[in-house]
């Protein structure tokens, strides 16, 4: 009872007083007493309060979020990691990351379809209520529009939607003289799996080419349609003209590349968001002493030597002094993601972007930038 009535009270003053006051009060006020009675306001960590839950389609919820006063908020297409009260076999708090999208107030929503056996994801359905707190992060990636991209494709496939609805729901709610043309193809695999049903509806109303394909059959009874190079150049005309953002399961990312490559579209305006990591090894055979790194959007360069054998290009970066922005180093959150401008890279690569942190040289000039 006394939580929900603290709940309440938080949610109103972060939605009518600014942040940096509360900041500053807490800050200033930070007894045990006040940690106590509020460990929401009175904390230096980023939290966010659930405020609402939704059913958004079978095994997939949207909690909506309050972030208190630390949070910095995001851009259209970021994510944050959650910190959840539960432990992995070493004992370590569970830690997931999980896109964020756009609610009026302040608020953020994330959307999280349950994974069969998935620790994390079960736990957010089964246990995560209205007036619960977590620990989150402050929003981080690169998967996020460049405000001079003016006609997109959004390429998506299941819970790979939701980076792609934060970008769109976004450019919907700002001034139409500055909303891109944007397009949506999203596939899933049947008619119960489709999520943000009535978002979807509503961005075509808002006049977005939005086309849904499901890999098992259609509502209408049409034959089961997956994705193609045949089916997008259909879809999607003018695709070389259109910067592609493209998140889906690893299977769908790697065809839908074939795809748009074989279809002519430059690698370059191809930007990927991926969910799990696989491939993380070196190329073996390959002698690292000699190879030369450049960054095109930051004008630097070094050469590895034999010290830098065995090292992630992140980690080489750094030992010669490029100092590179960087996250979780486990190839997940995509803070370090750059694109291969030149060169061959092995480990954990996606078409031209590279995680650096997971990623190894296997040529010996390699040109990168974003
Ligand atoms: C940048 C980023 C953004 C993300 N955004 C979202 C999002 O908006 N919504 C969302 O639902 N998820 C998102 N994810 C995935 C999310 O972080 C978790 O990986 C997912 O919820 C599964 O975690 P789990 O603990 O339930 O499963 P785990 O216990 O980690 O895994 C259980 C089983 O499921 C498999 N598995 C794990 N993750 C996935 C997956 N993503 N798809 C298919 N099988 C999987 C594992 O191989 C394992 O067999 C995102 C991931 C990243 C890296
Ligand atoms: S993917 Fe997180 S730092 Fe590289």
């Amino acid at each position: 009872m006394l939580d929900a009535v603290l709940a309440r009270a938080n949610t109103w003053m972060l939605e009518h007083i600014d942040p940096k006051w509360i900041d500053y009060v807490a800050s200033n006020t930070m007894t045990d007493l006040n940690r106590r009675l509020n460990g929401f306001i009175w904390t230096y960590e980023l939290q966010a309060q659930v405020v609402a839950v939704r059913d958004e389609a079978p095994g997939v919820k949207t909690f909506v979020m309050r972030p208190n006063q630390l949070w910095q908020g995001f851009e259209p297409g970021q994510h944050v990691e959650l910190v959840l009260p539960i432990r992995d076999v070493q004992g370590l708090p569970v830690k997931r990351f999980y896109s964020v999208s756009p609610q009026p107030q302040g608020r953020f929503s994330i959307t999280v379809k349950q994974t069969r056996q998935g620790r994390a994801s079960r736990w957010l359905h089964e246990r995560l209520q209205v007036g619960q707190r977590l620990p989150i992060s402050q929003a981080q990636g690169r998967f996020c529009r460049r405000t001079d991209q003016a006609r997109l494709l959004y390429l998506c496939a299941g819970s790979g939607i939701t980076p792609c609805h934060s970008m769109v729901s976004a450019a919907l709610a700002g001034p139409a003289a500055q909303r891109p043309d944007m397009q949506v193809i999203a596939q899933f695999r049947e008619a119960d799996d489709l999520i943000f049903k009535d978002d979807l509806a509503a961005w075509k109303q808002a006049g977005v080419k939005v086309d849904t394909l499901f890999s098992s059959g259609s509502p209408q009874g049409l034959p089961a349609s997956r994705l193609d190079a045949e089916q997008l150049r259909r879809l999607c005309p003018d695709l070389a003209r259109r910067e592609v953002y493209l998140c889906g399961p690893e299977g769908f990312m790697h065809g839908m590349i074939q795809a748009l490559q074989s279809l002519g579209v430059d690698p370059l305006r191809i930007h990927t968001e991926r969910f799990t990591v696989s491939h993380l090894t070196p190329s073996t055979g390959f002698s690292v002493a000699g190879t030369e790194v450049r960054f095109k959007h930051i004008d630097a360069c070094f050469t590895m030597t034999a010290a830098d054998e065995g090292k992630t290009l992140l980690q080489a970066a750094l030992d010669h002094g490029v100092n590179l922005e960087r996250g979780c180093t486990q190839g997940m959150c995509g803070t370090c993601k750059l694109s291969v401008h030149d060169g061959e890279i092995s480990g954990n690569v996606l078409g031209r972007a590279v995680y650096m942190c997971t990623s190894y040289p296997a040529s010996r000039q390699i040109v990168l930038g974003p």
